[in-house]
């Protein structure tokens, strides 16, 4: 028997939306054909927005869409995605695929779209091959209601009023694809770069990211937490910067073979999760270092990639990054957001990548057709934990399952949180492939007046096809008993699952 125990008088932190955050980039299929068909495509569509996308993805409350990369923004030139279509530059999509990128959505696209989602924007701007200038100009373009160049510009291109930028991103993976750099060298350019975004309504800042580290790298962090926060640190503000990014993706470390989405045994199985569950001691280890520049945590850690990275589905272009999605997924999914949901006071935001049809996606198309994957259910799920308060819980009598001593992962993780109508939102997975687990659930307050379950399961390599797309769905789950103490149920092998209690 399990034990979780949930204190939700005791609150750990506020559950940020943008935690649930999406990524989407100038990559294979994800832009076009997976968002944008253009208005003349015979999928329905709003203004070029495939409807049956944008439906689906409203229905996750999705909180913050990051766009246009990745690799991709520090080779994007935002001035050749505006204006008349007929009339945008083409260019060479060098880091995905090397296909034509004929700029058809550009930066009133974006706008459009999260105007149909109802999210956030965050926009990622070109440090690598871009000019300061550019990036300046790009922000005015934006955000300027009043009379200038790039305002001007933005009206007759047929957008009268500024839009809202809610984060922006300088550069993106700068010690790499965005141009190979040191964490010295970055970092001044930063100080610089952020210098000329310019907040031009006081009531609409613009949250400044600053580009951080691959994964385990902890002096990029150290650096440029050196010379861009503290250095000196102006009283008013946080530095130069309010948040710092982090990428991870289970799949990519070093000397290991990615190998097949969908066809792989139980040491595999082991093996990607206890690389998700690394995650973990990755972000413990980039706070601590936050914490010493900043204790009072006013600069947030940005998650703006993680998601597992697979090989690409059999006989697709290597280049465009599209795999498949599984309950190995779904449950990378389910614990890495219970991860951040437990690291809430310095997360405060992550992004998956990618949201359609590029890595670990919680949607696919082919065509006309569409699929939610393992992963979306997950999401449509955990929905709940969106601005809610992460309250103390605990699991006793969990155990470490796996093949090998060195991914051991736990048999169950959890997470819980209490919404401002007094509703606690718990999410639990069960990281076994076969065995089932016996739950109780101890509560502080008795005699719950609603219950709510439900849960995603199947067997390890289970996923949807365009034939078959509800292999695996979000599904009520009702055998959950009431007792003394709180709730018992028994949570199947593979699975993950949220109650909701009032
Ligand atoms: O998400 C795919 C790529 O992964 C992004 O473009 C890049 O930032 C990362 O390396």
């Amino acid at each position: 028997m399990i034990t979780l125990y949930i204190n939700e008088n005791k609150k750990m932190g506020h559950i940020n939306p943008e935690i649930y955050g999406h990524f989407s980039e100038h990559l294979g299929r994800c832009i076009y054909e997976g968002l944008y068909v253009g208005e003349n495509s015979e999928i329905p569509n709003v203004n070029g927005m495939r409807t049956d996308v944008v439906e689906a993805l409203k229905e996750l409350k999705v909180p913050v869409l990051r766009w246009p990369g990745g690799c991709f923004a520090d080779e994007y030139h935002w001035k050749d995605g505006v204006g008349p279509k007929d009339k945008r530059k083409k260019m060479v999509n060098t880091n995905w695929g090397g296909v034509t990128e004929d700029n058809s959505f550009g930066t009133h696209e974006f706008f459009e779209l999260c105007e149909q989602l109802g999210c956030k924007t965050y926009v990622n701007g070109n440090v690598g091959s871009g000019t300061v200038q550019e990036m300046s100009e790009w922000v005015e373009y934006m955000t300027l209601d009043g009379v200038s160049p790039m305002a001007d510009w933005r009206r007759e291109n047929g957008r009268e009023k500024p839009w809202k930028v809610d984060y922006f991103g300088v550069g993106n993976e700068n010690w790499g694809c965005g141009g190979n750099m040191t964490p010295d060298y970055y970092a001044h350019l930063y100080r610089r770069y952020q210098t000329y975004i310019r907040c031009y309504d006081k009531n609409a800042p613009i949250f400044k990211i600053c580009g951080g580290a691959n994964a385990d790298d902890y002096e990029w962090t150290d650096v440029v937490l050196r010379e861009c926060f503290r250095n000196p640190a102006p009283p008013e503000a946080h530095g130069f910067m309010d948040g710092l990014s982090v990428h991870y993706y289970a799949g990519v470390e070093k000397g290991i073979h990615k190998g097949s989405a969908t066809d792989f045994d139980e040491a595999v199985w082991f093996n990607t999760l206890a690389r998700a569950l690394y995650i973990e001691e990755v972000l413990t280890r980039h706070s601590a270092i936050m914490d010493t520049y900043d204790p009072e945590k006013k600069i947030g850690m940005m998650v703006d990639e993680w998601g597992c990275w697979h090989d690409v589905e059999p006989g697709t272009n290597p280049g465009f990054l599209y795999q498949q999605n599984t309950m190995r997924d779904a449950l990378t999914a389910g614990v890495s957001l219970n991860i951040f949901n437990k690291h809430c006071d310095r997360i405060k935001m992550a992004c998956i990548a990618q949201i359609v049809n590029v890595l670990q996606s919680v949607i696919l198309t082919e065509g006309k057709k569409m699929l939610l994957t393992p992963t979306y259910h997950v999401f449509h799920m955990y929905k709940h934990h969106q601005d809610a308060e992460l309250v103390e819980s605990w699991l006793e009598g969990a155990g470490k399952i796996g093949l090998k001593e060195q991914e051991m992962v736990p048999d169950v993780q959890e997470s819980v949180s209490v919404d401002k109508d007094g509703v606690l939102t718990i999410t639990l997975n069960n990281l076994s492939p076969e065995e089932e687990r016996q739950m109780e659930v101890v509560l502080t307050k008795k005699e719950p007046s609603r219950i709510e379950a439900k849960i995603v399961r199947g067997r390890m390599q289970s996923y949807n096809t365009f034939e078959e797309p509800e292999q695996v769905k979000e599904e009520a789950f009702t055998q959950i008993q009431v007792t003394d103490r709180g709730l018992s149920f028994t949570m199947p092998a593979c699975s993950v699952m949220m109650i909701r209690v009032k």
